[in-house]
Order: C-alpha cells, then structure tokens, then sequence
C-alpha cells in the first residue's frame, strides 16, 4: 500500500525563517510529545476514543456485515437520500466527492453503477423541497429511493424535521418504501422508532461521536452503496493507525501534525487553511473544518481553568482561492498556516491543445492541465515561503479508498493528540449542545420551556 505524505518543512525555520520551528524546539517536545502519543495508545478505543476500534476485529468484520445486509435491502435503488447533519453528514459528502465523480448525479444510472446521492444537511426548505420534488417526479412512489436516516443522538432538530417530512411524504405516496437509521445500538428516540416500524438499522457505536464517525457505518453505508471499496477505507485507515502508534516523533505523521499546529498556535499562528489542489477533496476541508473546530475549540481545559483554546480551522480551494485568498494569506496578518493537499496523479488528463496560434499563450500548449494545477501549487508554496509564512503538504498518490482512510485517520488521530496536547476535551461540544437546547425551547418543546425566558434576557 503507497502511503500519503505529510511534508511540515514549510513550518521549519530552515524554510520560513525565525518565525518557523527549530530543530532545538522539535528536540524539546520529543519527551512531552511521546508521553502524550503513549497516553492516546493506552486510551485507544476505550470511552469517547471508542472510534480508534472502528479498524480493528471484531468490529471492522461486525460492520462490513451489516452495511453489506443493509445494502442488499436496499439494492436495486437508484436514488440515496442522506438526512443528517455535522458529524452524520460531512464526512459522507466529502468521501463521495473524493472518490466517485464529480457528475456522478448527472449520469445515467447504467453509467454510474449506484445510486445518485443527496446528501441534505441543513433545514433550508429552498434546499430540502427541491431535492425531494425532484426525486418525486423521477420516482414518484419513492419505490427506487433509500432514505438513510443518520443520527447518533437521534434527537437532533435539523434531521427529525426532515424526516418528519419523508416520512409523511412516504405515507401519502403509498408503496413499499426504504428507511434505514443509522443510530446509537440501543438508546435514542431513532433507536425506539424504528424498532416500533420495524425499520433495518445500523449502528454508531459508544465512543464513536459524530465527527470520528466517518469509518462507521455512517459514512460506510452510503459509500458501500455507491460502489466505493469499503474494505480498502477500512485498510488505509488501519495502516495509518498503525504508524500513528509510534513514539519516535520522527515517524509519526498525527503527532508531528498535531504538535506543529498546536505549536505554530501558541506562536499566534492561530488560523489553520486546508487548501486541496483538487476539487474532489474540496468538501474534505468542509470534514477537517469540523473536526478540528468542534474537538479542539474548548473554553474550559481538562482541569475546569478558563483557557478558551482552539485553532480556527479554514478551507479553501486551489488553484480557484489563489485569486481570491493568497494575497491574504502572503501579505496580510501572519496568523495562519497554510495545509495544501496535492495528488501525484489525477484521474483524468486533459492536454491543453496546440491550435490558439497565439504567442503569449503558446507556453500552455502540450501540457495537461494538471501540470498547471501542480506548477499553481509549487508557486503559491514558493511564494508563501519566500514571505516566511507557514505552510505543509500532504500528498496523496492518487484518489483511492485507501489514501482516503488514511487521510481521514491521520486527522483523526493527529485531533486526539492536539487536544491532549492542549489538555483540553475533543470528544465534547458543549457550545452545540446549548444552541441545541435553545432552539428546542424556542420551537416549543416540553421541558425546555426555560430556554425562552435565557433567549429573551439575553438578545432582549
Ligand atoms: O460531531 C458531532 O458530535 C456533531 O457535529 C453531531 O454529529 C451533530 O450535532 C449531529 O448530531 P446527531 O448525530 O446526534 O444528530
């Protein structure tokens, strides 16, 4: 298995200058750097890093079974609709993005070989109304389409209101339909529902919290069911893991990740970019987002002292953002670190032909546009080198499950470490959990009736 390649010589002071990290800095934190790998191994897979199991048997073997049961009820569809949000949503979208194509709704159903996918993630009806009348006017008893309900909690307004309109919309359309609920194994308001409907389900297991759920059966199902090799995730996934159990700092990719971010934060380098040169990776920096912000964006640190820690994680797209963003990025507050993501090789090539006759454009003639892509790439990392701002590269082979489970791993486990590092909680999100409160208490929901009286205090 080729392995992606994480590249941090953008944030070494041997490229950036005084305001990069010295080999005497890198030589400081092996010994708190080590102590803080040793503490994620010997918390794999126990409580809220439950998610570490997800590579490993019996689990790995548990779930494959059951996507591929749930896949076979649902065979012969040729619409998926995804209802969730954050953690139950993003990381589906992204790893359909990265690995099937990007027209892949556009084309015929014997072209693709699966279902098209909707993923609705918000509650905008501008939103959820067209893509549902859409569906109906292909497949008007909703007899071809899987509605995958995907909630841990089970609770969460956004996708209950959605599926509170499938579900009525199913009713009325008469026929056989196909609702799967992706949710906790044994609690929760989905849990009981499609036990009393007699629903198939799937579940996210303890430990595993929305945003470390992608290699769950959360994301593992829709992207079983639009042919993506679910077992080569699962594989690039758990050689990831393998070499982010090394203590030696030097050969472990999450901890060098994490302890260089963390550091360059302390430094004032506090806005964190991912920028793919690829637009199939583009929602992946929509997942990163998530992950880093919702796990290591803490008020309180693990002892209860006010310490409001946190990188402020931002996407971006290459080579469309160099016009919209780079001046930004080279001259405007050194606070950021700029993460590039490149691939060796594209899937498709597209040479750019000889026949403009044009002598100022003639030195794009014979090359393939990504070799523009890759020259785009290699100049915005010269020119933000040569301004002394931060940077680093992870390269992926090429857009395979297998670099797509190492990809998502190494953020994964590169969050645990950064968030120990910062001696803070990544696996809560109390500042999500208020807002989901509130908003039960403004839409009228028994119980929460307090969270008015908070509101109408508070914005008056
Ligand atoms: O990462 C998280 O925990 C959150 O983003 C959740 O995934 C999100 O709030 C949705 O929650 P649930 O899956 O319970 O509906």
């Amino acid at each position: 298995m080729q392995l992606i390649r994480l590249d941090l010589a953008g944030c070494h002071e041997g490229r950036i200058g005084s305001g990069g990290l010295s080999l005497e800095d890198q030589r400081k934190a092996q010994e708190p750097l080590a102590a803080a790998i040793e503490r994620a191994n010997a918390t794999a897979g126990t409580g809220m890093a439950g998610w570490r199991t997800l590579v490993q048997e019996p689990t790995r073997s548990q779930h494959l079974d059951a996507v591929r049961a749930a896949c076979a009820t649902a065979a012969g569809a040729d619409t998926l609709v995804l209802l969730g949000i954050g953690g139950s949503a993003l990381g589906p979208a992204a790893v359909h993005a990265a690995l099937r194509s990007l027209t892949w709704n556009l084309q015929t159903n014997e072209d693709r070989g699966g279902p098209r996918l909707f993923v609705l993630d918000n509650i905008d009806p501008d939103l959820v109304g067209p893509v549902l009348d859409l569906i109906r006017r292909t497949d008007p008893s909703f007899e071809r389409t899987v509605f995958n309900v995907i909630s841990k909690s089970g609770e969460t307004a956004e996708t209950a209101s959605q599926f509170m309109i499938v579900r009525s919309m199913l009713e009325q359309a008469g026929g056989k339909h196909h609702i799967i609920a992706t949710t906790d194994p044994d609690q929760g308001t989905l849990r009981s529902l499609a036990k009393q409907h007699g629903w198939p389900t799937l579940p996210i297991p303890d430990g595993v919290g929305g945003r470390f759920s992608e290699l769950s059966p959360v994301g593992l199902f829709p992207a079983a069911m639009c042919g993506i090799d679910i077992e080569e995730l699962l594989d690039g996934a758990a050689a990831m893991d393998a070499v982010c159990r090394s203590t030696d700092m030097s050969t472990n990719p999450a901890a060098q990740l994490a302890w260089t971010l963390v550091e360059m934060t302390r430094r004032g380098r506090s806005n964190h970019v991912l920028m793919p040169y690829s637009n199939r990776m583009a929602l992946m920096a929509d997942w990163f987002r998530q992950l880093w912000a919702e796990s290591l964006g803490k008020r309180h640190d693990l002892n209860g002292t006010e310490v409001f820690a946190g990188p402020t994680p931002i996407k971006a797209l290459g080579a469309t953002d160099q016009h919209s963003q780079i001046q930004l990025y080279r001259e405007g507050p050194d606070d950021k670190v700029i993460g590039f993501v490149t691939l060796d090789e594209h899937d498709a090539q597209l040479a750019i032909p000889r026949d403009l006759g044009e002598e100022s454009l003639s030195y794009l003639q014979g090359h393939d546009l990504s070799d523009l892509l890759r020259a785009e790439q290699r100049a915005t990392e010269f020119a933000l080198a040569e301004s002394g701002r931060a940077h680093f590269t992870i390269a992926l082979p090429r857009l395979d499950a297998s670099s797509i489970g190492q990809f998502l791993w190494l953020w994964q486990v590169a969050t645990a470490i950064a968030a120990d590092l910062l001696e803070i909680n990544a696996y809560d999100q109390p500042a999500v959990e208020t807002g989901k409160q509130a908003t039960f208490g403004l839409m009228g929901r028994q119980g929460f009736e307090h969270w008015v009286q908070r509101v109408n205090d508070q914005l008056g």
